[in-house]
């Protein structure tokens, strides 16, 4: 099957024979199964056979949720959690228990990620540096001289939408033993799989492009095969699985995220477009313009004419105040944190992703106090680009 259908079809629709087969899976809400026999639910716990016992190891719905997710990430297994940070926090967990425990990370990450790095893993004696994940021969120095069991990066970096040659680092981070972990929350698989391009692990938050309605915080590890196994022992330990209703709520979301995407790449491309030529508009940051950094990788890695849907842009001459009169005047974009869903939204990193990073460092990432991030969706492009042309005054 194709990328389409498999967001159809994958995970749904198991055929047992003599029995009624729904068509969406449902909510399992039940904590724990028995069978007929104590010697069934004996073997399950052994692993002799597939089946559930305890939804905190495994659940129909979650079950058919990370079926199709590892389908759409060719991954030997996903793992549904319950939040973005919490794939995070579990994935990078798994990664160094038997690794150096350093982490080399892209210098450019979502603000909370440097948060869990910086705030929970260093106290428990992990280290961390980082680098501009873009410029290759920085890597391979840090890579050399830092030994990090963990390589992390975003496949497309926030909110700077900056791309690093995932297959390449993937290259030289087997060659030094370590996991190379990417954050492909921005881009999503329909754009990029990075296990396909030679990483070890993916991880999501499915609150974004995946669930796409603004309905579910939730986040997925989806790993090759030897990266899966400690993943789901330590979330049998642990437990930050997601919810059989989120399950299902992200379910639904999915088989429709192709087309989804489709038309919120091409609404981000025209608006990406039109912002470059606007006389309040002094820069605009985009993987599909000609002036993007990355431009050759991009084209090397993503599909044509598919850069994603997120945007920025610097308001011309703005500081803070017009920034907010900005965001205030407008009336159908969205101005609430998150990003991928169905309706545009907008976002000012200095105040929500990127608060918590001093601005002295914002400034040295690049991140300008008149940035502003748009997620573009899928509505009218006519509705889109007016709602911006009005709200700029
Ligand atoms: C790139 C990236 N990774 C991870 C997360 C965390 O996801 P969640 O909010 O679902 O925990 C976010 C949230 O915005 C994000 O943008």
């Amino acid at each position: 099957m194709k990328f389409n259908s498999k967001a159809v079809h994958a995970g749904d629709r198991k055929r047992e024979p003599g029995k009624p087969i729904p068509v969406a899976t449902p909510i399992y809400a039940s904590a724990s199964f028995f069978y007929d026999s104590l010697e069934t639910i004996d073997k399950v716990f052994a692993h002799e056979v597939q089946g559930y016992a305890y939804s905190r190891y495994d659940n129909p719905t979650n079950a058919a949720l990370e079926e199709l997710v590892s389908t759409l990430e060719s991954a030997h297994g996903t793992l549904a959690t319950a939040s973005g940070m919490s794939a995070l926090q579990i994935a990078l967990t798994a990664a160094l228990m038997d690794r150096r425990k350093h982490v080399l990370a892209a210098n450019a990450l979502y603000g909370a990620t440097v948060k869990l790095l910086q705030n929970v893993f260093e106290p428990f004696g992990t280290t961390n540096s980082f680098v501009d994940i873009c410029d290759l021969d920085a890597v391979a120095k840090a890579i050399e001289a830092d030994k990090p069991g963990v390589i992390l990066m975003e496949s497309i970096s926030n909110p700077l939408l900056r791309i690093g040659a995932m297959d390449k680092i993937a290259e030289m981070a087997r060659a030094a033993g370590a996991c190379l972990m990417v954050d492909n929350t921005f881009a999503s698989p329909a754009l990029v799989r990075p296990l396909e391009l030679g990483a070890h692990v993916v991880v999501h938050s499915a609150t974004k492009y995946l669930s796409g309605h603004g309905d579910v915080i939730g986040g997925f590890v989806c790993c090759d095969e030897e990266h899966f196994a400690p993943v789901r022992t330590l979330s049998r330990i642990y437990g930050p699985i997601l919810g059989p209703f989120e399950c299902y709520l992200s379910m639904r979301g999915i088989k429709t995220y192709p087309l989804r995407i489709e038309r919120q790449n091409a609404n981000a491309i025209a608006v990406a477009a039109h912002l470059e030529r606007h006389p309040k508009v002094s820069r605009v940051y985009f993987p599909g313009l000609a002036s993007h950094p990355d431009a050759e990788t991009t084209a090397r890695l993503f599909p044509k004419n598919q850069y994603g849907a997120m945007v920025s842009f610097e308001i011309r001459d703005a500081g803070k105040a017009e920034v907010f009169a900005f965001f205030d005047a407008l009336k159908m974009i969205v101005p609430a944190t998150s990003l991928g869903d169905v309706h545009t939204m907008a976002l000012y990193p200095d105040i929500a992703s990127h608060r918590d990073i001093p601005a002295k460092q914002r400034a040295r990432l690049g991140i300008q106090p008149n940035l502003v991030r748009l997620s573009v969706g899928i509505e009218d492009i006519e509705d889109i680009l007016a709602d911006l042309d009005q709200a700029f005054g």
